[in-house]
């Protein structure tokens, strides 16, 4: 007997990961967590709220960088989902380039091995990383970075407010903005609504379907992958889909509007940008970190979490929109020696295309704004030396301490 195509798919529904978690019994959260794992840090790395204020505020802070200028907000915009949309790769210190795209910084404090070639595995180390480096911060030290901060009137006490006595140092600035990026916690996604919190009508029978298409037909759950109570659509593995053998023309394209500050934008002809820019050619991937043939033009699996909001795509930004990105994977990836084997042409449909598509734009988390707005108060003197006191006191006041 031959099953129509809609049974055929009712029934594979019905037995696989497409299906809603019924049983799961997870609870909606009102934190905006729903569908996300529990958080497993070591203990020391729980941060107070103080901690995660004073780690706020030097997020935004551009006079942490050597002239004044550049904020970790300036390349992972609060608005623009803790990533940069008006560019492929950022721009850094004085207008030179980045050869990579920023990633998001939501739900950071699950990602085990940092970034695109998964180098660094900790956060509080990862944060000196473009408070030094030329092309991004381009401060010449540490000790410049924690003189500076020690001689600036609104971080005085705060540190010591936050850290028990304890000044502005290596430790306590990297543990500062390690601590908030862990506090950029979002999920609670239309579809964690319907998958995880049981509520039908959270998603429309289009989403439903590319859901369906996202774990069957596209497969792409086997690299974006999903738990039984939770998602964060990553395997955390590192595979080459051959985004890095894309033509080098899409690339010059995106680059020739040139933003040197948020609203202040040039355009650049093709020869400056190449000598200000690092060769976006010059990258191996995973293959940097390993030096194992096999793991040339691999990178890491990003989080799909948020994607609507994290435009352009892949490690170097070249995929502009998600309808770009689901041709992409139409067609295959892109073909190259080392091309992982899962990836193949897919055969869909106009109407699957659309339906995947607004799939992946039922998971924004609801909190992404509220996120995006506590940091920009920040940045307008939100926290202050008498807020951060004012936590560190009513914490030790909690913890039934002096
Ligand atoms: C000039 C732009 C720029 C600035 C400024 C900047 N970043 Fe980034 N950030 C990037 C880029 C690009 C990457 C990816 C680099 C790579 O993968 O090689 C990145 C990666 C990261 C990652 C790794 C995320 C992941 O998913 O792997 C974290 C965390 C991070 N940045 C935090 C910060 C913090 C904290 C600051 C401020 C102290 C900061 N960034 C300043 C551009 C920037
Ligand atoms: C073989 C594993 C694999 C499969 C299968 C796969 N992906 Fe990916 N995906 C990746 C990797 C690795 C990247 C990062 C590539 C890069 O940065 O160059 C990525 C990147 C993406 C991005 C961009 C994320 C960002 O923040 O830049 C989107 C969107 C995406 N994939 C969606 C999908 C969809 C939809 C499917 C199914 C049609 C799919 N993926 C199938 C491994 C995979």
């Amino acid at each position: 007997m031959k099953l129509p195509l809609l049974a055929l798919c009712l029934l594979a529904s019905a037995l696989t990961a497409c299906r809603r978690a019924d049983e799961s019994g997870a609870a909606p959260a009102a934190d905006g967590t729903l569908g996300l794992p529990p958080l497993t840090v070591p203990h020391a790395a729980v941060p107070s709220p103080a901690q995660v204020e004073l780690g706020r505020k030097l997020f935004m802070d551009r006079r942490l960088s050597y002239n004044d200028t550049m904020s970790c907000a300036m390349c992972h915009v609060p608005e623009q989902g803790f990533t940069s949309n008006e560019l492929a790769t950022p721009i850094g210190f004085e207008g030179q380039s980045l050869r990579r795209n920023a990633p998001t910084l939501l739900n950071v404090a699950y990602v085990q091995r940092l970034f695109h070639d998964g180098r660094e595995n900790s956060l509080e180390n990862q944060a000196w990383g473009p408070l030094l480096a030329t092309n991004e911060m381009a401060n010449p030290s540490a000790d410049h970075v924690i003189g500076k901060i020690k001689a600036l009137p609104d971080y005085r006490h705060m540190f010591e407010f936050a850290f028990n006595g304890r000044e502005a140092d290596r430790e306590t600035i990297g543990a500062a903005l390690a601590g908030y990026e862990r506090t950029l916690l979002s999920g609670d996604s239309r579809f964690d609504r319907w998958h995880y919190g049981q509520v039908k009508t959270a998603m429309n029978s289009n989403e439903q379907a590319g859901f369906c298409i996202f774990s069957g037909k596209a497969n792409c759950i086997a690299c974006h992958s999903m738990d039984k109570n939770n998602a964060l659509f990553t395997d955390g593995r590192f595979h080459n889909t051959g985004v890095g053998w894309l033509a080098g023309t899409e690339k010059a394209m995106a680059m020739r509007a040139v933003q040197l500050a948020p609203g202040l934008r040039v355009t650049m002809d093709e020869r400056t940008l190449q000598s200000i820019s690092e060769a976006a050619s010059s990258d191996a991937g995973r293959y940097e970190v390993t030096h194992n043939a096999a793991d040339r033009g691999s990178y890491r699996t990003p989080t799909l979490r948020n994607i609507a909001l994290t435009a352009p795509y892949m490690h170097d930004g070249s995929l502009a929109t998600l309808e770009q990105v689901i041709e992409f994977y139409e067609r295959g990836g892109k073909d190259n020696p080392g091309k992982d084997a899962l990836l193949k042409p897919l055969h869909l449909s106009t109407g699957e295309k659309r339906d995947l598509l607004a799939f992946l734009r039922a998971l924004t988390g609801d909190n992404a704004t509220s996120l995006a707005v506590q940091a920009r108060a920040a940045a307008s003197g939100g926290n202050t030396i008498e807020s951060v006191r004012d936590l560190a006191i009513e914490e030790r006041g909690l913890l039934g301490k002096p």
